[in-house]
């Protein structure tokens, strides 16, 4: 029976990979809030197996854990590195725990499992095999007053093309999805005030998992940017020269965000 483990699957775009993966998927949930995976699995009607993994991936000991279950799932076929963190404000005055943590998460962790799973990948060779690393329109700029997650996200998406080309003759799809605005709890989490922004800059996560999963087949490309107005903004900006897109981010994060510099 195919298996599809997701981290940050207790809300937003993780728990909706989660929904719209069961009809299909035995799964493998991971987060920290244990009660939440509960309950979302109970939602299920699809009859497969859910198994769930309590885990904070920003401690060494919980993501060895979870490499041991990417590691030796049965018949892994999708892993969905979707947990993550952001948090907008001067970087010397933001709270440093929070900023490492923000390393430890959206990249140490990462990084584990996508390894976790590529070994599982070569060693069982699952019919189909894909990895999904969830980025963000904000890896394609330096920006600041969100500067630690922006490079993360950065990072996300580098790494991920530079393995997809590893993997290409093997019969492996790495999608880095690289979402714009979504509603869920990512920016309640981050404290980060959305107060101005425009109702048409975001996207549901249904609608962004939905373009992700119909887009996970060899010819489509790793990096993946759903919605018009985000595909437009990932454009300006790899066409702009990067000091002049970090000064032109630090007034966006300003007048957006209402950001006090
Ligand atoms: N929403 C947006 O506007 C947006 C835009 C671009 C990219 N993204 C990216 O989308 C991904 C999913 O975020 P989301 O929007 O769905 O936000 P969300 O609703 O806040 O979900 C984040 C998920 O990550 C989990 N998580 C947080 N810290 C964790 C930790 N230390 N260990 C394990 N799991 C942890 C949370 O679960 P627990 O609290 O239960 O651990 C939750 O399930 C993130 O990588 C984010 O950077 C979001």
């Amino acid at each position: 029976m195919a298996t599809a483990l997701i981290t940050g699957a207790s809300s937003g775009l993780g728990a909706e990979y989660a929904r719209q993966l069961a009809p299909a998927y035995d799964l493998i949930l991971v987060a920290r809030n244990e009660a939440r995976m509960q309950s979302l699995a109970q939602s299920f009607s699809s009859g497969r197996k859910v198994k769930i993994i309590a885990a904070d991936l920003t401690k060494a000991v919980d993501v060895e854990r979870v490499e041991l279950a990417v590691a030796e799932a049965t018949d892994l076929q999708l892993l969905v590195n979707n947990a993550g963190l952001g948090t907008v404000g001067k970087f010397s005055v933001l709270d440093a725990v929070t900023e490492k943590n923000q390393v430890l998460l959206n990249v140490n962790a990462l990084v584990a499992l996508s390894h976790a799973a590529l070994g599982n990948f070569s060693r069982n060779r699952p019919a189909q095999a894909a990895l999904i690393n969830v980025a963000s329109v904000a890896g394609f700029q330096p920006t600041p007053f969100s500067a630690v997650y922006a490079a993360s996200k950065a990072f996300v998406k580098t790494f991920s093309e530079g393995i997809a080309e590893e993997v290409r003759g093997d019969g492996v799809i790495v999608q880095c999805l690289c979402p714009g605005l979504t509603r869920t709890e990512f920016q309640e989490r981050g404290h980060i005030d959305v107060s101005s922004l425009p109702d048409f800059a975001w996207m549901s996560a249904e609608e962004v998992v939905r373009i992700s999963l119909a887009n996970l087949s060899p010819g489509s490309g790793v990096v993946l940017v759903p919605g018009l107005l985000n595909q437009a903004m990932a454009l300006a900006s790899s066409a702009v020269p990067s000091a002049l897109n970090a000064r032109l981010m630090a007034g966006v994060m300003k007048s957006a965000l209402n950001v006090r510099a």
